[in-house]
């Protein structure tokens, strides 16, 4: 049996400070650090304690005493309840301070970096609707509120397309609106619920392993292509068509329309095989002047706009001349090696994903781009000495890994490279931190912009510029 945590309650704790993952802390009497998930700093609340550990609780405000000067009232009415945008309820130039402050405090106190002159953090010019990519789950027993838990009423409609219920990855809130992406987003997810309910199509039960219906996803582009695909847990033809006949003549604006049969436990469908019923099996995006293939696996920057702002900073930091040989490390479809390789004798993209290697050669057919070459594997595996034999040594490398970091090996061969010049993109500031530390004897962080992707939530993405020290620095 589970030891039960004996909750505790602290009075009038004033929030002091944003934390890591979009939590905020204060102080218990007896100097411990809490962790609190729904105050903005400057609030003064009563805490109850939900974990208790050596160095810290984790805690909820119960009952509020002062509103926090920040505090702005959120605009979505699933805020609280769904685990999207956590920090709706904090002015966005508070957010940005706090974002600002996080990748400087990584860089500093987990990476002992020393900070050169600090650009303020890139805000979005979009703080809603920004988002290209969703993905929204189908379920046959939908989160309750309280108010309906309570009512004597008996509830009639169960299902629900939308968000997991942060932390429950059976339970699913239904979405009346997203703030997040533009339409026809809403209205496609609206619509697919209310046919599929009324067109008797079951909603999946990711417990008991039944139901037809199991995910969504739309992504849209600037301009103006739009994706749907519709996973199925079970082949059934007759309802699979109904169903998706009803949504490519609803919206004929889709232009790729999509499905995938998946009978796994998982929802994953990057093992799966995708089928396109109508349109293209892809979608372009534009850049610049560059097109982008996007098929349903690719990996994109959901914010595209500021994707565009990202990729100039790093192709700015790069600085190049013309004569370089530059690495994209972790190049994804090869934006990044597209972006910058006007600027460069030759650019050489390394992923792990097959498929994004394949859309990244197409784009650069596409594209009239003959300078780059791209390679598919294991960064670490890949990225060897005989490779560097093979394509060359470096001049510039870039680098954009995943949340956690670089691989230790990867980081080595950098340093065995010894590039005069590496730019480092990261959507972690904490792994970030944690390789620069391992690159800080040979390089000098001379360059630091935080940018910010994704308004309303805690993320944040940040770009490096490492220059190689003289010898007597
Ligand atoms: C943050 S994304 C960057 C993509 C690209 N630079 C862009 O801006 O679109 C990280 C990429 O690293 C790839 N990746 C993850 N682990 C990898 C590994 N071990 N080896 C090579 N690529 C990997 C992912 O598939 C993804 O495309």
């Amino acid at each position: 049996m589970r030891k039960k945590t004996k909750r505790l309650v602290f009075e009038k704790v004033t929030v002091l400070d944003a934390a890591a993952k979009g939590k905020t802390i204060g102080k218990a009497p007896d100097g411990r650090v809490i962790f609190l998930t729904n105050t903005v700093p400057g609030d003064v609340v009563d805490v109850q304690t939900t974990k208790k550990r050596k160095a810290y609780f984790e805690g909820v405000a119960t009952n509020f005493h002062t509103l926090s000067k920040k505090r702005v009232d959120p605009v979505c009415q699933h805020f609280g309840v769904c685990g999207g945008c956590k920090w709706q309820d904090m002015g966005y130039e508070h957010q940005l301070f706090y974002k600002q402050k996080e990748v400087e405090n990584n860089l500093k106190r987990i990476g002992h970096i020393e900070l050169p002159e600090v650009t303020p953090i890139l805000g979005s010019k979009e703080q809603y609707f920004y988002r290209n990519k969703m993905e929204f789950s189908f379920s046959d027993s939908r989160w309750l509120t309280l108010n309906e838990i309570q009512c004597d009423q008996q509830i009639e409609d169960r299902n629900a397309l939308g968000f997991h219920i942060p932390g429950m990855w059976d339970k699913i809130l239904d979405i009346k609106k997203c703030h997040l992406q533009r339409d026809p987003s809403n209205a496609i997810r609206l619509q697919t619920k209310k046919f599929a309910t009324e067109n008797g199509l079951t909603f999946f039960n990711p417990r008991n392993q039944h139901g037809l219906l199991r995910t969504l996803m739309i992504r849209t582009t600037s301009i103006g292509e739009v994706m749907v695909m519709v996973q199925f847990f079970e082949d059934d033809k007759e309802k699979r068509e109904l169903l998706l006949n009803h949504l490519s003549k609803t919206f004929p604006e889709i232009t790729s329309l999509l499905y995938v049969i998946n009978p796994k436990q998982n929802d994953t469908i990057y093992d799966q095989e995708i089928i396109c019923f109508s349109g293209r099996d892809h979608i372009f995006e534009e850049m610049e002047g560059l097109k982008f293939k996007i098929n349903a696996k690719s990996f994109y920057q959901t914010n595209s706009e500021q994707a565009y702002e990202l990729y100039k900073i790093t192709r700015n930091f790069a600085d190049l001349k013309g004569d370089e040989l530059v690495y994209d490390l972790y190049t994804g479809t090869g934006t990044i090696a597209q972006f910058v390789s006007k600027k460069a004798k030759k650019v050489v993209g390394i992923e792990s994903v097959p498929e994004a290697i394949l859309d990244a050669k197409a784009n650069a057919e596409r594209n009239n781009i003959e300078n780059v070459d791209f390679f598919v594997g294991d960064m670490k595996n890949v990225f060897n000495e005989q490779f560097i034999a093979q394509n060359g040594v470096p001049d510039v490398i870039i680098t954009d890994p995943p949340r956690d970091g670089m691989h230790k090996d990867v980081v080595q061969q950098i340093l065995n490279i010894a590039p005069n010049k590496v730019v480092y993109v990261s959507c972690n500031s904490a792994t970030q931190a944690r390789d620069l530390e391992l690159m800080k004897d040979m390089y000098k962080v001379t360059k630091l912009q935080p940018v910010d992707m994704f308004p309303q939530t805690h993320h944040v993405e940040n770009v490096v510029l490492l220059e190689k020290k003289e010898l007597d620095e």
